[in-house]
């Protein structure tokens, strides 16, 4: 169902002045029924139709309305909405706010946010219909158009002015639809994928283990912008409290050993295979059945390697798609490039982790990732996102190529 595509999104929306706005009144509650996160940017025009404190109590957050206001920025600023975004709908959007997008104007927070953020902007156009059709308004609409905004409606009818004709916003159901459409791309529909996330354990004794950072959410939401892609997932994860994204099928797993099994039952039914997970590369040897005593002042534990998952998958026959991660702290690409060439893959997604510049965690644990995107002929980097639009970034970027083999696979046939 289309609706649940909105499941944990983030939507900002957008309301500017006009009588339309008592209907997002209802939008805002249906966009939270069907499961997504709303903050609600008023212009100053909106809050002269409904007050804020109507969509505080429905959105459950905060209402946004200055751009220069201390304390709000504070909290979370024009710049941080705009990271937050998985999609901004503006709705209804006015013949001045249309014409100020296309200015491209940042003097209110609407038009700030929308043009700080990388996220997917859709308008839902409400106005007089003589106001609708002048030339003015449908060349800014066209322009946004080229810039990629996406529009929906307006529709014909009975008109707040007493007229009748186009320009009535559409109704909220319509514009819930519209608007889970945008988290779908196609690109991968029908394509079986396989992807892996979070840490493995590796037993010590029955309570203890060597583990490591990884909280699941890069392959996590991985896996939901590749099923958001049309693909058949199959997510097997590591220890770890993340819920499974709908509509995919999951097998839990603890150690290395057990998610190699766990992939090479899996693998032949699949056309990608995604590692995110971050697996131990070595166990201890042997693992005590019970717990150890507290005896000497060293303990030392010999450990062994563990299955190299992803080298393993790439010699398979049948051979999927194979894309690895890489986790580094230094030397990013260059460490990126040897594991490229040495599992043989067809693209690594590295990741440099530990801290950044303005010393926030980045990569495990984190909610932010930054990948620079390298195979055999080419590289691409992604800069740092929320995880899920950066998910959705590579997986457009795999369904890419992997659609290119394919077809050359089906040229050289
Ligand atoms: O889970 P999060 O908190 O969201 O953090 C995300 C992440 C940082 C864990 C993720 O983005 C990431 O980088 N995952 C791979 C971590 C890793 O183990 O990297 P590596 O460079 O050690 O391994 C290279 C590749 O080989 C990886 O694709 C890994 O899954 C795979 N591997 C490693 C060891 C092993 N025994 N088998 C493997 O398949």
């Amino acid at each position: 169902m289309r609706m649940n595509r909105l499941n944990g999104k983030h939507i900002i929306l957008g309301i500017t002045g006009g009588i339309a706005a008592y209907k997002s009144a209802e939008l805002t509650r249906r966009l939270r029924d069907a499961g997504a996160q709303v903050r609600v940017v008023m212009t100053r025009g909106a809050t002269e139709f409904v007050t804020p404190l109507t969509f505080q109590a429905l959105s459950g957050n905060p209402v946004h309305t200055d751009l220069l206001d201390e304390k709000a920025e504070a909290g979370m600023g024009h710049i941080e909405l705009a990271r937050w975004a998985d999609a901004i709908l503006i709705a209804p959007a006015s013949a001045n706010t249309i014409a100020r997008l296309a200015q491209g104007r940042a003097d209110d927070l609407l038009t700030a946010v929308c043009l700080a953020s990388k996220a997917p902007l859709a308008i839902a156009p409400a106005m007089n219909h003589v106001m609708w059709h002048d030339v003015a308004t449908q060349s800014n609409l066209g322009t946004l158009q080229q810039r990629g905004y996406h529009q929906f409606g307006p529709a014909s009818g009975a008109q707040a002015c007493g007229e009748t004709g186009e320009g009535r916003m559409l109704e909220v159901a319509e514009l819930v639809d519209s608007l889970a459409s945008l988290f779908k791309s196609g690109a991968l529909q029908g394509v079986n994928v396989l992807i892996t996330a979070g840490p493995t354990y590796e037993p010590i004794d029955p309570v203890r283990f060597i583990g490591n950072r990884s909280s699941g959410r890069m392959g996590f939401a991985v896996a939901q912008a590749a099923r958001e892609a049309g693909a058949n997932v199959t997510l097997i994860s590591g220890p770890g409290d993340l819920s499974t994204p709908e509509d995919m099928r999951r097998i839990d797993v603890e150690t290395a050993a057990q998610m190699y099994d766990a992939v090479m039952h899996e693998v032949h039914s699949n056309q990608v295979f995604i590692s995110a997970a971050a697996v131990a590369d070595y166990r201890p040897k042997t693992s005590s059945e019970q717990k150890l005593k507290k005896q000497d002042a060293e303990l030392s534990i010999e450990l062994e390697r563990t299955e190299d998952i992803l080298a393993a998958v790439s010699t398979t026959t049948p051979r999927p798609f194979v894309v690895g991660f890489a986790a580094e702290t230094e030397n990013l690409e260059a460490n990126a490039r040897t594991k490229l060439h040495n599992k043989s893959l067809d693209l690594i997604a590295a990741n440099r982790v530990g801290k950044n510049e303005n010393a926030q965690d980045i990569g495990f644990n984190s909610e932010y990732n930054a990948l620079h995107l390298i195979w055999p002929d080419g590289e691409q980097q992604l800069e740092q996102a929320r995880k899920p639009a950066l998910a959705r970034q590579l997986i457009s970027f795999i369904a890419r190529l992997y659609n290119q083999q394919k077809q050359n696979e089906k040229n050289t046939a």
